[in-house]
């Protein structure tokens, strides 16, 4: 698909994540340290919302049963076998835009 812009650079400040939404996919979109990172916004343990997350030292938890995803690469915290997809984060002209597949 290629970039495609999700979110006003504003509405993910340092430490934020939000839950955008693409073709009714949700996605992850979060603020580490001031650099935007992306990953599928569906848990592979139960398909928990992981926009609606909590973000703590660039580890992103799960709401549901707080399973973390190492918010760079995807790779689950408990279970190194098992991780959700990362993509590609450009922010230009003050909007993110992410390499969606
Ligand atoms: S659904 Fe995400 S930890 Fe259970």
């Amino acid at each position: 698909m290629g970039f495609v812009r999700v979110a006003a650079a504003a509405e993910v400040p340092e430490g934020a994540v939000i839950e955008v939404l693409d073709g009714g996919v949700p996605y992850a979109v979060c603020n580490v340290g001031g650099e935007v990172r992306a990953l599928l916004g569906v848990c592979p343990h139960h398909g928990g919302p992981l926009g609606q997350g909590t973000l703590e030292g660039g580890v992103l938890a799960c709401p549901w049963h707080c399973w973390p995803f190492d918010s760079a690469t995807g790779i689950c915290g408990f279970n190194p076998d098992l991780s959700v997809a990362v993509y590609p984060v450009r922010v230009t002209d003050g909007s993110v835009f992410v390499d969606l597949p």
